[in-house]
């Protein structure tokens, strides 16, 4: 079960795990990209911590349609429009609950999932946010359906998402700017992968500390 108030500690700690990783995030990018994965990420969750102050009181789906505006109205680039679906889509299957079973979690994380995918036209292996996002929904949702305990089944999907992230080490870009380097994009950890897999380790941090 996930409360109103869950929700808004996972979305600061996001926001912290990302400004932590700032320059992490933008060294992977300028290995592969254009080095402004971290600052991207970081202005835009900047940008949803500026909001979220006005829609803390609301229910679930309204918080997370707001997180999903501030992004893709505050980050360039391939990432904000791509993150701000997710959220878009994940506010759209919660709509208006103030709290969520943890099968509504592994749903609405999946509905968000797809919503990326589908805006990315993207699947996994292509060496973008999916590859670590993906499987790890899949297995949070494997979990919980199998009756574990939402934390743990987190942790499984925390793991999961830490191996999406290696995987895409050898994988050739398919995707975005990476793309253009073809064959010499492998040998480099996806930026966006690594995004993803922070934002899910946020939100097991703010599952365990409630
Ligand atoms: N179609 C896509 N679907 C999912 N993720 C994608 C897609 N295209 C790019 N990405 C992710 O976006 C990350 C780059 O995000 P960034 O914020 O640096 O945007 P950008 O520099 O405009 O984008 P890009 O470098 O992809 O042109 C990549 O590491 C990749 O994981
Ligand atoms: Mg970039």
């Amino acid at each position: 079960m996930l409360s109103q108030n869950d929700i808004i500690r996972w979305i600061k700690t996001s926001a912290t795990l990302i400004a932590e990783n700032k320059d992490h995030l933008t060294d992977l990018d300028r290995a592969i990209g254009d080095a402004d994965h971290g600052n991207n990420m970081d202005r835009g969750f900047k940008k949803v911590l500026a909001q979220l102050d006005g829609v803390k009181e609301k229910d679930i789906g309204s918080i997370l349609k707001s997180v999903g505006m501030a992004l893709i109205s505050s980050v360039g680039g391939a990432a904000g429009p791509l993150y701000g679906t997710f959220f878009m889509q994940a506010a759209n299957a919660v709509n208006a609950k103030q709290e969520l079973s943890d099968t509504e979690v592994a749903d609405f994380l999946l509905a968000g999932t797809h919503g990326l995918i589908n805006r990315g036209k993207t699947k996994p292996g292509d060496k973008t946010i999916v590859d670590s996002l993906q499987p790890a929904v899949i297995t949070l949702k494997e979990h919980i359906d199998a009756g574990e305990d939402i934390i743990e089944a987190m942790r499984q999907a925390v793991i999961r998402a830490e191996q999406g992230v290696q995987e895409t080490i050898p994988l050739v870009a398919r995707k975005g700017r990476a793309s253009y380097l073809g064959e010499r994009s492998a040998g480099h950890q996806d930026p966006g992968a690594t995004s993803a897999y922070l934002i899910l380790q946020a939100l097991l941090e703010a599952i365990k500390s409630h």
